[in-house]
């Protein structure tokens, strides 16, 4: 039954943006390139997020006992899924969001008619997190990052031990909703922030942080409550065990490809 509503969901959200998507491919291989490190979390992505809800890459017990899976199945097929149907009714209701790329419309709302860029924000925001939340877990996941990223997190932060209290610092005391971040700065240097309900650092001139998203963590309430009520830290601390390092890891090799241009 789970994998039935998990299948409707996606067959609807495919099927509706069949054309949509083909047009966000060519907007994307004619985006113009922004050169230059200042101009990082600018560059068009190489693995941009659809605008469709993908399949979960696991089962939704598959992250237990971390991740219980009550909180995964209302996780993606009510909370996710409702912000994409936001997303989908706004680029429904206008043309001019329609063959652009997630990732161009979060990080220009400005650009966003502004009867439309509350709903970009949040839920538009809202699909493009949690998109990316899923894939950087994983049920093989847990250990420390390897390569170039590893590299990096020791340079920035001298251990990844004191990178981890920094992030897991930032996802505790980030207040009400939102998410903790590490993130590629526009000066080209990893950065632990957080942002308010929906933002994320892609959002520029509007969010709390600035840059490339390379690992995400989901603080609302709804993607722990259910197992650990009020223990946000406890949730926090757990989640290092199911972190997909390997997307984060992809995520860092292709933000300093563009940043380097
Ligand atoms: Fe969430």
């Amino acid at each position: 039954m789970k994998q039935l509503s998990q299948a409707v969901t996606n067959a609807l959200s495919r099927r509706e943006f069949l054309v949509a998507g083909s047009s966000a491919m060519l907007g994307m291989l004619a985006a113009p390139r922004v050169f230059g490190r200042a101009a990082a979390a600018a560059a068009p992505p190489s693995m941009p997020v659809s605008m469709s809800q993908e399949p979960l890459p696991y089962a939704f017990d598959a992250l237990e006992p971390i991740i219980d899976a009550k909180t995964m199945e209302i996780h993606f097929t009510r909370h996710h899924a409702g912000y994409v149907n936001n997303l989908h009714r706004a680029l429904r209701e206008e043309a001019s969001l329609q063959g652009r790329l997630l990732e161009d419309l979060l990080g220009n709302l400005a650009s966003v008619p502004e009867a439309f860029r509350t709903v970009m924000r949040n839920h538009g925001g809202g699909h493009y997190n949690h998109a990316l939340f899923w894939e950087w877990m994983s049920p093989n996941g847990g250990g420390a990052p390897e390569g170039a990223l590893g590299e990096a997190i020791e340079r920035e932060w001298g251990s990844f031990t004191s990178f981890q209290e920094a992030f897991s610092n930032a996802a505790a005391s980030r207040f009400g909703s939102g998410w903790a971040w590490l993130v590629l700065n526009p000066e080209g240097r990893l950065e632990i922030g957080s942002t308010a309900n929906q933002d994320n650092p892609l959002m520029r001139g509007v969010a709390d942080l600035v840059g490339t998203p390379l690992l995400g963590l989901d603080v609302w309430e709804h993607a722990y409550y259910l197992k650990y009520q009020n223990r946000r830290g406890d949730y926090v601390q757990a989640w290092w065990d199911v972190v997909n390092w390997d997307k984060a890891e992809a995520l860092y090799a292709d933000a300093t490809r563009a940043a380097q241009g």
